[in-house]
């Protein structure tokens, strides 16, 4: 719960979500324990409708973490044939994503690449037309700066927790929620993005290229 939409709400909306497969379930449950910040169900179906929608074939994400959120995204990209390349910066949770990659049999579909997307994101190959944008909040802006030069005209921008637990709206913002405001403000001016904000779980912003 992100406490963002009023409590009662935000219950009601996760009671609607289908049910997930076990592996997916699984992945919730474990993040639940273990701390690991996941988009969850909501922002994963929205994510995928998104791909359907766009019927996005080269898709982009940076923030692994234990693949929860790649599944979704390569598994809505399989019926055009899609591919996805994500981008984890630690090592040991890269590699549990990748075992659960694998155990979903979406091991061809994606491509994990181990490091920093500040180093990765300038050597990528080809263009992409989707771009999943969840890391460290700090650096979202030369993030996304990077990976512009590497998407598509028209190409669709997800970036994840851009309402910050509504803190964005808070008076006396910490580091965190100032990095997350500007960043907000850098969308919603950049000449070459159209920006609206969905005020989904943790607020997702998308944009699309001009
Ligand atoms: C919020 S979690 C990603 C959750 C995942 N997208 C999901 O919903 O299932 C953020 C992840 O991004 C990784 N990360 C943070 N900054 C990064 C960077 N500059 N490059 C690559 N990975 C980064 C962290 O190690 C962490 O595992």
């Amino acid at each position: 719960m992100s406490h963002i939409t009023h409590p009662d709400v935000e219950r009601y909306l996760y009671e609607l979500v289908l049910p997930r497969d076990p592996l997916l379930a699984r992945l919730e449950q474990e993040a639940q324990e273990r701390d690991i910040p996941i988009v969850g169900p909501l922002a994963g179906r929205f994510l995928y409708l998104l791909v359907r929608l766009s019927r996005a074939k080269r898709i982009l994400e940076i923030g692994t973490a234990i693949g929860y959120s790649t599944i979704w995204l390569a598994r809505a990209c399989a019926p055009v044939g899609g591919r996805v390349v994500t981008m984890e910066l630690n090592p040991q949770i890269a590699q549990e994503a990748q075992r659960n990659i694998a155990e979903a049999g979406l091991k061809r579909r994606v491509k994990v690449l181990v490091g920093d997307g500040m180093d990765l994101l300038p050597r990528l190959r080809g263009k992409f037309d989707f771009l999943f944008l969840d890391a460290e909040k700090h650096q979202y802006k030369t993030l996304l700066n990077l990976a512009l030069p590497k998407l598509k005209r028209g190409a669709l921008i997800v970036t994840d927790n851009v309402l910050w637990s509504g803190r964005v709206a808070q008076p006396n913002p910490d580091e965190t929620t100032r990095a997350i405001q500007e960043f907000n403000e850098y969308l919603r001016t950049h000449p070459a993005l159209e920006t609206v904000i969905v005020p989904l779980r943790d607020g997702l912003a998308l944009s699309r290229t001009r």
